[in-house]
């Protein structure tokens, strides 16, 4: 027997999208996982809200990149286009955005390169308010700051606040460490650094002390919801998170992580249902109020 607490109202979708009509690209480390143009985006989340979904994660992914991420922060940015359209639709969905830049610059680091291959942090924080402030404009409940620039959520709330956003809301990518388990997602993004890694920028997993300075340092800077991602890994600091600091939490459970067990599933290792349950009831019991899962389609279909 499956027992199960999780709820519709748990879960967040992260879907991909592009530009274009009729897009629907399948991705082959990811089964089920499909890149979208808007107008296919807005169908497939139409179903799902019909099955309760609240929430829905976007990530832009662009026709074109440069060196100073023009195509994240322009007006008829990717995931500008998408937000305007699917805010016109759907009334009761919060939609979250992705604020990066690793999809949109071509050596795809989540920042701009200043001098000796380093991430310039006072361009790329100046960059990320400017991609926050489309996003926001173009209509979207939350944006999520992922770039691990020291600063972001603080810098992007003074943005949001100087221009008249103060109802736009902030969910903090806060204790994201440099995790084997995003493979399949630079797959589907195209954002796979060409040279070194994000090693000075993610945290690393043997410390759990910074992950919790972390998460209370976007708590401070105004962030609305804190992250931990990975999440299965990583259950150790959603659970003292939640304890600590008794704020608005979400866990990740990332693209490896659901590779791993669609892998598993199509080699008859396990029951995919099962042990998606299994999982997510996991994440939850740790302390996770929000999961950002691929699963989510699968399990708002399951649960009716
Ligand atoms: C980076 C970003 C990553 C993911 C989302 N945004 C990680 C990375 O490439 O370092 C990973 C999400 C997943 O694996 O599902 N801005």
């Amino acid at each position: 027997m499956i027992t199960n607490k999780i709820k519709a109202k748990d879960l967040i979708q992260p879907v991909f999208v592009k530009k274009g009509n009729k897009v629907k690209e399948a991705i082959s480390s990811m089964p089920g996982v499909y890149k979208y143009s808007t107008d296919i985006l807005l169908e497939e989340t139409e179903t799902l809200i019909k099955k309760g979904l609240r929430y829905i994660l976007i990530f832009g992914v662009p026709e074109n990149k440069d060196l100073e991420g023009k195509y994240a922060y322009e007006d008829g940015s990717v995931s500008a286009i998408a937000i305007r359209e699917m805010k016109k639709k759907f009334k009761n969905l919060k939609i979250i955005s992705d604020t990066c830049l690793c999809s949109y610059l071509k050596h795809g680091h989540c920042g701009i390169i200043g001098e000796k291959t380093k991430i310039d942090r006072r361009k790329t924080l100046n960059i990320l308010g400017k991609i926050a402030l489309t996003q926001a404009r173009a209509g979207v409940d939350y944006v999520a700051p992922s770039a691990m620039v020291e600063g972001q959520v603080k810098t992007i709330r003074k943005v949001l606040d100087d221009n008249g956003y103060k109802g736009t809301k902030i969910l903090g990518y806060s204790a994201k460490f440099v995790s084997n388990f995003y493979g399949p997602f630079r797959d589907v993004a195209d954002s796979a650094p060409k040279f070194g890694d994000r090693s000075s920028y993610q945290l690393d997993y043997c410390d759990d002390r910074i992950a919790l300075e972390k998460l209370k340092q976007d708590i401070t800077e105004g962030a609305n919801i804190i992250m931990v991602k990975p999440a299965l890994g990583y259950l150790d600091l959603i659970k003292e998170s939640k304890r600590r600091f008794n704020y608005p939490l979400a866990a990740y459970n990332v693209s490896g992580e659901y590779s791993l067990v669609k892998a598993g599933a199509a080699l008859g290792y396990w029951d995919e249902k099962k042990i998606v349950f299994e999982i997510v009831n996991s994440i939850k019991r740790a302390g996770a109020d929000l999961i950002i899962t691929y699963h989510a389609k699968d399990l708002l279909r399951w649960m009716v």
